[in-house]
This record gives C-alpha cells, structure tokens and sequence, in this order.
C-alpha cells in the first residue's frame, strides 16, 4: 500500500468513525429518572417475548389508555379489566381498579409479572436491563447503581408522575370566561348539583379516590367483585375505585370492563342505573332516585366531560 491508499483508508475510517457517533447522538439518551422511566415505559425488553412494552396497552397518543375494552398481553392473551389513563396519577392514593397497589413503584411490578400482561419475573427483568449495555450504563450515570428492582419502579413512577395533564377547563377556572363553551359551563353545574356527579368525582382530578359501587355488579354480566378481591369485606363487593376524569372523552372504552362505549351511554345509564340493570347488587343508596336529566343537560354535561380533555388530545376529538 503507498502513502495515497494510506491516506485514503485512513479518510474513510475518519468518515465512517464521524457518521456513528452523529448516528448515536440521535438516540436519546436519558438524562434523569424522568428519561429513563419513558424509555422503559416503552420498551419491550420488560415482557417475555420483547414483544409487549407498558405503552402496547397505556398507548401515549390515547392519554396512556388501550382503545379496546379489553387489552391484549404476551401470545395474545385477553386481560380482564380494561386499561386505565396512566395520567393524572400523582395524586392518587389507590392504584389498579380494586386499589391493590399504594404506589406507583409498587404498582410497576404488577403488569411485569402478570401471565396475561408481560409474563417477566421482576428478577429476570432486573436481570435483563444489567446484561443491557445501554440501560447498565444509563442506571449508572442517573443512579450511580446498577439497576435494581427499586430503581426500575422507580424510574416508571417518575415518569408516570410527570403526566400531569390541564386543559380548557382549567383555564376557565383560572379566570378565562372564554376557555370552554356555554354548554359546558352549565355541564358544570349538572356535574355538581342535579347529576351528583360531585358526590364521588370531586378534587382537581375529579375522583375523591374512594371506592364505591354505581350499580355495575350483578353476578349476571357483571361477575367483578372489585374492592372485596382485597378487603373480603362482603360491602366492598362491586366497588371500584373511582376513576379521575381528566382526559375522559379520548379514553373509551370506560368502566373496570370497558363495557361502556361513549359517554353518552354512561350518562345515560347514570340517569336512571336500575332500567339498565335492575338486578345490581350493592348499587350506592346515592343512586336510589333516578336524575331525571333533560336531553340538553345530558349534552352540556357531555360537553362539561370533553372540556377536561388536554389540548395535545383534542385533535382526537370529532
Ligand atoms: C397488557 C396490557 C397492559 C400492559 C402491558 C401494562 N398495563 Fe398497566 N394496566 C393495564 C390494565 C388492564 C390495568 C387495570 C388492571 C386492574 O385494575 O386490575 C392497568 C393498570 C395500570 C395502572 C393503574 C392506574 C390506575 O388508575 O389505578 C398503572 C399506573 C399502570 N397500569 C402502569 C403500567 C406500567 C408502568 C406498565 C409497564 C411496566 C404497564 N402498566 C403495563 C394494562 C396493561
Ligand atoms: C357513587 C359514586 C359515583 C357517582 C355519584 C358518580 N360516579 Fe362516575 N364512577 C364512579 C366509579 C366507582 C366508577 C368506576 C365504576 C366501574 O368501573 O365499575 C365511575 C366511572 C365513571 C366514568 C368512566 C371513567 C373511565 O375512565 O372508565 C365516567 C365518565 C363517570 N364515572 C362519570 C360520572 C358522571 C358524569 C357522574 C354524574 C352523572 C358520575 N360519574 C357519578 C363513581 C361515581
């Protein structure tokens, strides 16, 4: 070889040397727990196969929820409760339909292990992100620790807790008489006094975390006995936890089973509960009288519902 072909081999070499590290830059590398609890929101090495990430089921353009009423795991196995918002969640005191996890950490470990959901044992996902040259290095330069099962959850509850979301109505409670419509603004009022929706869905995220039964526990259709799963207390059984509201029109199918379609229904099954199921069982006493809500205070409640969507959603909206 002469010194031209030197001279060329070494060009290439610095070219192709220059273009990798332009190539790596562009991945985004995590920078704090935030980061790093995105990346592995979405990424599959937590689940068995690699096939499934928690974004599969809490997919980020639906405000982190499934647009199915049940969602599909690992081999395509049906789970059997439908997906909820994975926004919103700062506040809360209760997580999973039936409350069985007090955080968000604690909460992680659930969908990871469950056989419908990832099918990983914690142990073997803790495992897989230390054989991970990437994520032993970003553990490392976040946490200064090897990853751990204290640093996974972790990592997913700090990015979960930075899903907090606002929204039109947020801005007409802040001063802006503007933000939202006429209709939703006497959807408020609905919300509050005649549809006694307040009673239960109350705070800044419109849920008081409390967990009650509006009528959906049958043992006919609906066999969820919810809260007793936990407690065995036979007056939880059918209850649920209430969910929070914001975000509510993008995130149908609704209710512990998705068995609701559009919130439409669910306000008119809220009208009058026992014409839909007159054989509930442990239905709240709150739901003794029927509302008697007009066609026009069904829609500005609706509208009220949909003026709790974030603006990055709204596209979503017809
Ligand atoms: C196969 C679908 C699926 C996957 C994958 C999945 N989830 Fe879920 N998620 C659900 C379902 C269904 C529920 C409700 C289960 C219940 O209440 O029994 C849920 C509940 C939750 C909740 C509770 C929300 C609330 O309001 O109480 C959080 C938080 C959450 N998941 C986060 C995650 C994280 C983090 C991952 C990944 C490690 C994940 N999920 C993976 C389907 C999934
Ligand atoms: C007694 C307490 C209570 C009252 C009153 C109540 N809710 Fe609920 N709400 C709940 C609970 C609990 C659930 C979950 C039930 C289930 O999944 O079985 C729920 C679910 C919902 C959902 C579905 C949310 C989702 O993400 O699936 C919407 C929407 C809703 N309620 C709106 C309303 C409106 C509008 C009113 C008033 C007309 C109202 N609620 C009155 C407790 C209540």
């Amino acid at each position: 070889m002469n010194r031209r072909h030197m001279r060329l081999v070494f060009f290439w070499i610095l070219m192709v040397a220059i273009a990798w590290s332009a190539l790596r830059l562009t991945v985004v590398e995590p920078k704090d727990p935030v980061q790093l609890g995105q990346a592995l929101f979405s990424d599959p090495i937590l689940s068995e196969d690699r096939s499934i990430s928690c974004a599969s089921c809490h997919i980020p353009e639906y405000a982190f929820s499934d647009t199915t009423a049940l969602s599909k795991g690992v081999h395509g196995r049906l789970g059997v409760r439908n997906t909820p918002s994975a926004m919103n969640l700062l506040s809360r005191s209760h997580f999973f339909w039936d409350g069985r996890a007090a955080t968000l950490e604690a909460q992680a470990i659930g969908p990871i292990e469950n056989p419908v959901e990832m099918n990983l044992p914690i142990d073997s996902a803790v495992a897989r992100l230390r054989a991970d040259a990437r994520y032993s290095r970003w553990f490392m330069e976040i946490y200064d620790e090897e990853p751990s099962v204290h640093l996974l959850t972790s990592a997913l509850a700090a990015f979960e807790q930075s899903l907090e979301t606002s929204s039109a109505y947020d801005r007409y409670m802040a001063g802006d008489e503007d933000a939202i419509s006429e209709s939703a603004k006497r959807g408020i009022e609905i919300f509050n006094v005649k549809g006694r929706c307040f009673e239960c869905h109350f705070g800044p995220d419109m849920t008081g975390d409390e967990f009650r039964n509006i009528g959906l526990y049958d043992e006919i259709k609906y066999k969820d006995k919810g809260r007793f799963d936990q407690t065995k207390n036979p007056e939880d059984l059918g209850k649920f936890k209430t969910p929070g509201l914001r975000n509510v029109a993008v995130t149908g199918p609704y209710m512990h089973d998705g068995s609701f379609e559009t919130l439409a229904q669910i306000i008119d099954y809220y009208d009058r509960p026992a014409h839909f199921l007159p054989h509930s069982m442990g239905r709240d006493t709150i739901f003794n009288t029927n509302l008697g809500l007009t066609d026009q205070e069904k829609l500005d409640l609706e509208a009220f519902l949909i003026a709790l969507t974030a603006d990055q959603f709204v596209h979503l909206l017809d």
